[in-house]
């Protein structure tokens, strides 16, 4: 196995950067990706920058240039739903767009065409180990489901309310679903795992800079567990 992690900010790999050992490091397209052991388990963590783009092209140079087998989004996310509290953590059942927008021609919310799927599944049995990795570090605080990308930051109800009647999503962030459409193309299996930091709400401004550090922090920490628990699982197969 050989994990690439990617963050979209400094907070969100620095603690995984400091846990890692044998490093080599190397810059692709502007990213810095450092290779080496995550807790002993091969790794590549990169810092692809915010938004779906950023983040698309980093998950292709994890799969192209160091032939990763598994891929980890790591971050923070505003909570779209009411039981998901601040430092609370999500795992993704799947991934899809929130501004993606062809409906004028017929499609749903999200669909991109030609993929065959609106929400981009993540793997069940990465899922269920990002669920023990979280319920270990925060028990009783962890929510599998849906989660929405686009490239905004949420902070309206309005806003917030459209996104859930258009996906059901649980939370929204800035880069899931183009790092699951990317894992996708690749045939890659993916996991988003996401700390909430903020109600995505007219709270969020408030809330967002206060709680960053600490739920990015909580998620490398449940990010560490997932990358030990993977390498025991895919050793006993
Ligand atoms: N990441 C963390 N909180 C967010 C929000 N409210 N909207 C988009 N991305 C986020």
């Amino acid at each position: 196995m050989k994990l690439g992690i990617i963050g979209a900010m400094d907070v969100e790999v620095a603690l995984l950067k400091e846990n890692m050992t044998n490093v080599t490091a190397a810059k692709h397209a502007w990213s810095d990706c450092f290779e080496g052991q995550l807790c002993g388990v091969d790794a590549v963590v990169v810092q692809c920058g915010v938004g779906k783009v950023n983040a698309a092209l980093c998950a292709q140079i994890l799969c192209n240039v160091y032939g990763v087998t598994h891929l980890v989004n790591t971050g923070i996310a505003g909570s779209l739903c009411a039981d998901l509290d601040i430092g609370d953590l999500v795992v993704s059942r799947d991934a899809i767009y929130h501004d993606f927008d062809i409906t004028y021609w017929g499609r749903a919310i999200g669909e991109v065409p030609g993929m065959g799927v609106t929400a981009f599944p993540a793997d069940e049995m990465m899922v269920q180990t990002a669920f023990a990795a979280a319920e270990g570090v925060n028990p009783g605080h962890t929510r599998i489901g849906r989660i929405a990308s686009g490239d905004q930051f949420v902070c309206n109800k309005e806003k917030k309310e459209k996104i859930i009647a258009d996906t059901k999503a649980i939370c929204t962030e800035m880069e899931g679903a183009a790092i699951a459409h990317t894992a996708y193309r690749n045939g890659v299996p993916f996991v988003i795992l996401r700390a909430i930091s903020d109600k995505a709400d007219d709270s969020a401004e408030m809330d967002y800079p206060t709680f960053e550090a600490i739920a990015a922090k909580r998620c490398a920490q449940v990010t560490m567990a997932l990358a030990q628990k993977l390498q025991e699982k895919t050793e006993r197969n």
